[in-house]
């Protein structure tokens, strides 16, 4: 009623008293009107802008903490919806593609999202039953599934994803088909990330697991009808069996299916919780390491293409996931950009080696540093594992990461918006993967012309790790709490992060006295000691011949030198261009080619 206050404000400078009385019973009258309206809204909304308080729902277990008005709403409502789905007037009748002969007859078959069709014809083929549902509020946006940041450390309340509506799973038998509509925005702006395509994908998904009847070889039956290709991260590519001008028929896995629809239903919450909910105590991800203890076509992988600046990353990075224990592949994809000797050490430090051709973004400036970006989309071609890994070469890894195998395509940590970091990222080899998404590179266009930004477009619906996991190395919010937390977080040993992510110039191309993104203006939101320290650790520890790629080439040295003498002329605060240098790799005989 803060308004009601601030218009009786303006009033009074009226000066009839009556007037006033008369115009603030209006408005009473007005404001018990509206309150009423809301009180007797359809639950849609009702439901959106209170899902966080009278909801605990993240598909695993959909149990509605709602009060009673509301859920009596929502019976009433999806009554209502289910009378009235008998056409009135003559709807579009919905042809059956020619593969459900194949099928066969007799069939019961779920039909969702086709109130506004007539799909009497495919009675011929068994019995149609429709799906109930309530359909996301137009409130609803891709933003709240997936946020920015949440609260994953749980400091003030824990992250909730807020619900997306499901039908009543028990109040259907089992169906041998799964026929669903999905709604196709292409090619407006953002149609990927349309909230309502979500929830008819992820109402099929849990029916097909719930309610779909398996055949021999654990899978189940889904078509779909859309003018746009089904999401690929709740149905893989793999399992499209026919497709018939705007039908989609899938046999997907349900084990894979069953997984997807039990983790949360957007980045709004952790796929890997931190604590238990509600508790301080640390999340049990016993039952997820045992999962992930026998190993099952699986590997590590990184890439490295078009030049030898990261040669020395990928060394250390080696090293590192050696030193986790893991018993898992190490797979370097390269291209001939990288000179014999340095694949002997690179070898030598861990990694099996697998020759690529590089990959061409066509939108791209020729000759830019990031033309060949798309390589890493050669993962996908890695079809002789299940899943992989992939770890940027600018990352060092401190605890076993094994358990991410247990995650499915695509999970990865948070970047910004609703973007993925594609640092560290969960990926299912594909042959018809690999194919749509170089089939697509003319088409999808790249916020920042690299790999991250295509895969975003393509992989929309995906699973947040713990920020923990690819510990980016920056400060945005140029904070001494944040500096402070962060340096504390990339210090500590036993190590609490699992991966740090060098962002900004890379430890080896800096001295080893200290973070030489300090003396560069717009890369100081980069600088870190400790981190720097941390990564020099392991260079420290690792064996002679690994290290003699990770010198400074006589050009490096000049930049180097000059950043600093810069840094010193603008006096910089922090003075670090005043440190002496002691690393013995600026040395002429130590410098490399
Ligand atoms: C739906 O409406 C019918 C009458 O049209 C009524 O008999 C039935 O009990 C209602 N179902 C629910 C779930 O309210
Ligand atoms: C529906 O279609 C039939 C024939 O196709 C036509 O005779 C009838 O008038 C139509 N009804 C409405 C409500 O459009
Ligand atoms: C993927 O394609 C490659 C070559 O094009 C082939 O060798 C490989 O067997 C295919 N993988 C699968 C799983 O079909
Ligand atoms: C492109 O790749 C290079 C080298 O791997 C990397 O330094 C750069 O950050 C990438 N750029 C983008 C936009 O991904
Ligand atoms: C960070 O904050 C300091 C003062 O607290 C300010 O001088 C500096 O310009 C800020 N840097 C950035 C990149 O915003
Ligand atoms: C750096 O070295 C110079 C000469 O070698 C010396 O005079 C100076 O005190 C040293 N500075 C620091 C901070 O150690």
């Amino acid at each position: 009623m803060g308004e009601g206050l601030g218009l009786q404000k303006i009033i009074k400078a009226t000066p009839s008293k009556a007037l006033v009385i008369r115009i603030n019973l209006v408005f009473l009258a007005f404001f018990l009107v509206i309150y009423a309206s809301l009180l007797l809204r359809p639950s849609s909304s009702v439901y959106f802008e209170n899902a966080a308080s009278l909801v605990r729902c993240s598909l695993r277990e959909c149990h509605h903490k709602v009060e009673k008005g509301v859920k009596m709403e929502a019976v009433l409502e999806e009554n209502e919806s289910g009378s009235k789905r008998k056409p009135e007037t003559n709807l579009t009748k919905l042809e059956v593609p020619r593969f459900i002969d194949e099928i066969g007859g007799g069939l019961k078959i779920g039909m969702v999202n086709f109130e506004d069709k007539d799909y009497s014809e495919w009675e011929t083929h068994g019995e149609t039953i429709p799906i109930l549902f309530e359909r996301v509020s137009e409130l609803f946006e891709w933003q709240h599934l997936f946020p920015e940041w949440i609260d994953e450390e749980e400091e003030i309340d824990g992250p909730k994803c807020p619900e997306i509506p499901m039908p009543d799973f028990s109040k259907y038998d089992n169906m041998d088909l799964i026929v669903a509509k999905l709604p196709c925005k292409y090619p407006e702006d953002g149609w990927a990330r349309e909230v309502f395509r979500l929830q008819v994908h992820l109402i099929a998904a849990n029916l097909a697991v719930k309610n779909g009847k398996r055949d021999w070889n654990w899978r189940t039956k889904v078509v779909f009808l859309s003018k746009c290709r089904p999401m690929l991260e709740v149905f893989r590519c793999n399992d499209l069996v026919k497709q018939e001008d705007e039908w989609w028929y899938y046999e997907p896995e349900v084990a894979r299916l069953e997984q997807k629809v039990s983790l949360p239903v957007g980045s709004c919450e952790l796929a890997l919780p931190l604590w238990e909910q509600g508790t301080d105590e640390v999340f049990d991800a016993s039952k997820i390491e045992q999962a992930t203890r026998t190993v099952k076509g699986e590997a590590y992988v990184t890439v490295l293409h078009s030049s030898e600046a990261y040669v020395c990353g990928a060394i250390t990075l080696a090293q590192s996931l050696v030193k986790t224990g893991t018993k898992r592949d190490l797979i370097l994809l390269l291209d001939k950009s990288i000179s014999e000797p340095k694949r002997d050490v690179l070898k030598a430090a861990g990694w099996q080696l697998r020759f690529i051709k590089r990959i061409q973004n066509p939108r791209a400036e020729k000759g830019s540093y990031n033309e060949y970006n798309y390589s890493k989309f050669r993962l996908w071609q890695l079809t002789d594992y299940d899943k992989v890994i992939f770890v940027d070469a600018d990352i060092i890894v401190l605890r076993n990461l094994d358990l991410l195998f247990h995650f499915p395509q695509m999970t990865a940590t948070g970047n910004d918006v609703w973007i993925f970091n594609s640092g560290i990222m969960v990926i299912e080899p594909s042959n018809c993967t690999f194919k749509l998404l170089m089939n697509k590179r003319k088409e999808i266009f790249s916020y920042n012309g690299g790999d991250q930004g295509f895969l975003n477009e393509v992989f929309v619906w995906w699973h947040r790790l713990p920020r923990r996991v690819n510990f980016l190395k920056n400060f945005w919010s140029n904070s001494t709490v944040e500096t402070g937390l962060k340096n504390q977080l990339f210090a500590a040993d036993p190590p609490k992060v699992y991966a740090i992510h060098y962002l900004g110039l890379k430890p080896w191309l800096c001295y080893r006295d200290y973070d030489c993104n300090w003396n560069i203006g717009d890369q100081r939101v980069y600088a870190s000691d400790v981190a720097h320290r941390r990564w020099w650790k392991f260079y420290d520890a690792m064996d002679e011949k690994l290290r003699k790629f990770c010198g400074l080439t006589k050009r490096r040295k000049i930049d180097l030198d000059w950043d600093r003498k810069k840094a010193g002329e603008a006096g910089l605060i922090d003075k670090h261009w005043r440190i002496n240098i002691t690393d013995s790799r600026r040395w002429k005989k130590n410098l490399i080619q």
